[in-house]
């Protein structure tokens, strides 16, 4: 069943042609890597699909429901409730401790402070991250800051995980543990994951891999699948729920 879906996709900065005609359709949890050079368009896609930039043409599907035309009230509402964001650099706010950083969004959705960091607190041990519910980001690795992002952006359910790069500030070690653990939590929670990256084998955790070229997705390539990750085998993800 598709979630998502984006249809002609075309957006241009002056001159320069981002997305030239972008057709994606995301299934239910299903995790879909966007691949493609420096400046092809990988973060404007995702950008226009998760509804935080608006397309010059073409459309934008939620569950059946047209999106891109929605004003921004609405649009920021939507990214509230519906999607999670995971970036480069986790953007968590420094001066709150981590339970209450993945507390945030139910926050602002409605749910009392009390009732929110209980349940953020929820996701701490699955995630590895027991003990350390009342650490400041600054007193945490960038491993352990994306694992906190990753339980803040499920934590509200959504239905559809946006990721960019989110693993490129981390060692190739800990950038694997991170992209596997993003992978199995939204697949766990039945939520989609669509996630750009640079690395082939980050990519190999993924259901399918889209590739951006010039603004335009290729058309899968001929020849074997991609190869599993190499070597290194994180330990498998505990679930509590
Ligand atoms: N806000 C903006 N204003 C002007 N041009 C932009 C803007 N955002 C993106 N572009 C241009 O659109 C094109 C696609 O950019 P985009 O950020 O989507 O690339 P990308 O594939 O994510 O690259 P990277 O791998 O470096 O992050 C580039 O030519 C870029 O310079
Ligand atoms: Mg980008």
């Amino acid at each position: 069943m598709t979630v998502l879906s984006g249809r002609g996709l075309v957006k241009h900065f002056g001159p320069a042609v981002a997305l030239d005609g972008v057709d994606l359709a995301v299934d239910r949890a299903e995790a879909v890597a966007i691949m493609g050079p420096s400046g092809s368009g990988k973060s404007t896609l995702l950008h226009c699909l998760a509804g935080i930039m608006r397309p010059d043409a073409g459309e934008v599907h939620l569950l059946g429901q047209r999106v891109d035309t929605l004003g921004e009230r609405r649009r920021s509402a939507l990214r509230r409730s519906r999607f999670g964001f995971v970036f480069q650099f986790g953007q968590l706010l420094p001066e709150l401790p981590a339970d209450e950083n993945v507390a945030l969004p139910l926050m602002l959705d409605g749910t009392s402070r009390r009732a929110a960091v209980k349940a953020a607190q929820t996701w701490f041990a699955a995630l590895g991250l027991a003990g350390m519910e009342h650490r400041r980001p600054g007193e945490l690795s960038g491993g352990q800051a994306q694992r906190v992002a990753i339980a803040r952006a499920l934590v509200p359910r959504p239905a559809v995980v946006f990721a960019d790069e989110p693993t490129g500030a981390l060692d190739q070690a800990t950038g694997h543990d991170t992209m596997r653990l993003l992978v199995e939590a939204t697949r766990h929670n039945g939520a989609s994951l669509v996630v750009v990256t640079h690395d082939p084998s980050v990519a190999g955790w993924c259901d399918r891999v889209v590739e951006v070229r010039d603004g335009r997705v290729r058309p899968p390539a001929e020849g074997p699948p991609l190869p599993p990750p190499g070597g290194h085998a994180p330990p498998p993800v505990p679930w509590t729920s």
